[in-house]
């Protein structure tokens, strides 16, 4: 089968497509037929070298697919060869056929393009999970850093569908535009003064839930940001890993700061996610409460050129590879 190997790390040059043996089911296992997997910043991490597969996982590039069930192992129910599917992965996406737990195999939305479901499960998996994981609930107000990008784009369309107030940033006013049409209340150009706009737009409140894909930059200004009672949960770490925490902003609010990462849990938490996805996420895309995110695809051959794309910050939405 075809695979995307990384000759060494580093640059999108090191980026080859290359031949691999194709892998057979075991008991509890699925291989998937890819027809199209997402592009994702952990994928520029990893091709960097930075962001290593968790132990076991496949060392090829890649944490989401979609496409046909091409086998299903002993003890599997449910699945029968050919049935259209998605899936989060470990690893091992870039690559014409990739083997899955089966609990992290999930039917598509119906009526959906199955290549743009590629690039939607990763980003509903992590977005609902880290809602859930803070408990966002309908009244509440929620701000999103990145309201544009992959993430982004899907977690201002999520929010809205729960009743919750949004509050977004943006870089420029193209994305700015994009986050209004999505649904958010508030979209903020992150150059400017981004937490004197949310103090303005709470009335000094603050907000009760932040997602942030920056890290150590933002941790300061973001926890000045909560309301009361707030929660801000860190996924990305785009501006940085390590920042001083003022301990008493934290007890004066009674706030909460955690962070997690979808890739590294346990195969049983992914398989509820999964199944919190298809429950919840799902029928807010069937019905077209949530719209697809603007995407770029590439076909595998020019899998340099895709990650181009999303290193240049020029995209909007999510970069697909099609096979
Ligand atoms: N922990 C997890 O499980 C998990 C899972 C998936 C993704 N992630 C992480 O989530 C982050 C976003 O992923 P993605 O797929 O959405 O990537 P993406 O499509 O490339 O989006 C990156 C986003 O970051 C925004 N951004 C850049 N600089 C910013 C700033 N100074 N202030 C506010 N926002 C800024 C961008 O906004 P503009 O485009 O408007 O410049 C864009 O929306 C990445 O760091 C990724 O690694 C984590």
């Amino acid at each position: 089968m075809r695979i995307v190997t990384l000759t060494q790390p580093g640059g999108p040059e090191n980026l080859a497509v290359g031949d691999a043996p194709k892998p057979t089911a075991g008991a509890g296992e699925i291989v998937v037929r890819i027809i199209a997997a997402g592009v994702n910043r952990a994928d520029l991490l990893q091709r960097q070298g930075h962001y290593p597969p968790p132990p076991g996982a496949s060392e090829v590039i890649g944490l989401e697919v979609s496409g046909t069930v091409d086998q299903v192992g002993a003890d599997v129910t449910g699945w029968a060869v050919g049935d259209p599917c998605a899936a989060i992965l470990a690893g091992g996406g870039y690559a014409e056929y990739v083997l899955v737990p089966a609990g992290q195999v999930i039917a598509p939305p119906r009526g959906i393009d199955l290549v743009s479901v590629a690039g939607l499960v990763e980003v509903a998996a992590t977005v609902v999970s880290n809602f859930d994981h803070v408990h966002l609930s309908e009244g509440e107000s929620v701000l999103i850093h990145g309201g544009a990008g992959g993430i982004g784009t899907f977690a201002v369309q999520y929010a809205r569908a729960l009743g919750v107030r949004v509050l977004t940033t943006a870089g420029s006013a193209e994305k700015l535009e994009l986050c209004r049409r999505l649904g958010a209340d508030v979209a903020i150009d992150y150059h400017q003064d981004w937490p004197a706009a949310v103090a303005e737009a709470t009335g000094g409140r603050g907000v009760d839930v932040i997602l942030d894909v920056m890290g150590a930059k933002y941790l300061d200004a973001n926890v000045a940001s909560l309301a009361t009672d707030g929660r801000l949960v860190v996924i990305g770490l785009q501006g940085g890993r390590k920042a001083t925490l003022d301990l008493n902003r934290l007890l004066t609010r009674r706030a909460t700061v955690t962070a997690t990462s979808l890739r590294g849990r346990p195969v049983e938490q992914k398989a509820a996610i999964c199944a919190a996805v298809a429950e919840r996420v799902w029928p807010l895309v069937e019905s077209g409460e949530i719209r697809l995110a603007p995407e770029t695809r590439f076909p595998i051959e020019e899998v340099a050129q895709a990650h181009r794309r999303l290193e240049s910050g020029e995209n909007t939405g999510k970069v697909i590879l099609t096979l």
